[in-house]
């Protein structure tokens, strides 16, 4: 079964939370001791290959300013040239297409799903590295093979200045205020706007990128507005009486018109049918994850046989609100779906849990109205029956 962490090594997640968490950096040797690769490098190349998958080769010759950055897709002979100089393969969403690394994912359970984004892996040679910069959210690098060294520096700003580069987001100045070698099985911690540089000092440097995610405000104010934007008819205008008003002039009455209708929007209501579809909005629209149709009478045969599990797919976002008298909505992959009562406990499992036994599945799907929702579920390919 999936299980969220409750320790990063010795460290508990409740004081990580506490102390650190959107605070301060922290570099936490033997975070995951037992740690296995979760990938082989030659598989991340192919991954780079595929059309769907977002990758980033950076190529560390020369000055900064010369350093090269190639978007994906690959090509093979990418990966066949003889470099003479350090170079990073960065693949986005590993999480959506390697089992290994989405049950890995699943450790960060401890924060609300929808703060989590995604895991990127990285591939390095000896001395490569994507230079000096700050993202502008809390990422946990983990070593997973060889070593790199992660410099840690300044807090940083959209106005801190960058170098003259026309692809890398690189920092002009960086100030090392620690460095720390990590070895396989350490994470680093970083809250979001602190500078930070990473140097592989051995080949075959794989680190794993837990991002989080954190909309902007100017992301969920337009977002928002842009969602309203949508479900309003082009009929639904201002009206105003006339009133004895210099014509060159706006009313502090016309302002409070504006404020009314926005005002009208801004329920919690429709805060969350926006939030909870924004939130769970597939990451990579492209990925294929049809499942073969079952209907009512394959299901019933799959709870007899008792074995296996009911998975939620790889990549496939999914998360629930409260709303009115107890009436529960599932977003999964940006839909809303409201469930009657009856399938609330089948939503809240799968959305919490992402897993169900099989063996644990009768009672949760025993509502005509559960079932059908399990069916829709998965029809549409976002939970499939695993047999291993
Ligand atoms: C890397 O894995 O090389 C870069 C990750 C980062 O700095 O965000
Ligand atoms: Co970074």
């Amino acid at each position: 079964m999936l299980q969220p962490l409750t320790h990063f090594g010795q460290l508990s997640i409740d004081t990580f939370v506490k102390e650190y968490w959107q605070q301060k950096p922290i570099c936490i040797r033997n975070a995951f001791p037992d740690i296995a690769p979760l990938i082989a490098a030659d598989e991340l190349a192919g991954l780079s290959l595929e059309a769907e998958v977002e990758s980033r080769l950076i190529e560390n010759q020369g000055d900064i300013t010369d350093w090269r950055l190639q978007h994906g897709p690959m090509q093979d002979a990418d990966f066949a040239k003889q470099r003479d100089y350090p170079w990073t393969l960065l693949v986005q969403g590993v999480d959506q297409y390697v089992p290994a690394v989405f049950d890995f994912a699943s450790k960060f359970r401890f924060m609300p799903a929808w703060r989590y984004d995604d895991i990127m892996i990285s591939y390095a040679t000896a001395g490569a590295g994507v230079g000096a910069h700050f993202d502008r959210y809390d990422v946990f690098l983990i070593q997973g093979e060889g070593c790199r060294r992660w410099e840690i520096g300044q807090a940083c700003s959209s106005t801190s200045p960058l170098a003259e580069h026309n692809d890398l987001s690189l920092l002009q100045d960086f100030e090392t205020i620690e460095s720390f070698d990590l070895e396989p099985g350490d994470m680093l911690y970083l809250p979001p706007l602190v500078a930070h540089r990473g140097v592989a000092l051995t080949d075959n440097c794989m680190t794993y990128s837990v991002g989080c995610r954190a909309p902007s405000f100017s992301d969920v104010i337009g977002g928002f507005a842009d969602y309203i934007g949508q479900q309003l008819s082009p009929d639904q205008r201002l009206r105003n009486s006339l009133e004895a008003q210099p014509p060159g002039e706006i009313s502090a009455n016309d302002i409070a018109n504006l404020r009314h209708i926005i005002a009208q929007q801004l329920t919690d209501e429709n805060l969350a049918q926006w939030f909870g579809s924004m939130s769970t909005e597939p990451k990579n629209p492209a990925l294929d994850i049809s499942e073969e149709a079952m209907d009512s009478s394959e299901l019933a045969n799959i709870l007899v046989d008792k074995y296996g599990v009911i998975r939620v797919s790889e990549g496939v976002r999914i998360a629930y609100t409260w709303q009115g008298e107890g009436g529960l909505t599932l977003f999964i992959q940006g839909a809303a779906i409201p469930c009657p009562p009856q399938a609330t406990e089948l939503a809240m499992a799968l959305a919490n849990k992402l897993v169900i036994a099989v063996e644990d599945l009768a009672p949760l799907i025993a509502h005509e109205a559960s079932e059908a929702l399990f069916l829709v579920l998965h029809n549409q390919g976002w939970i499939y029956f695993d047999d291993e």
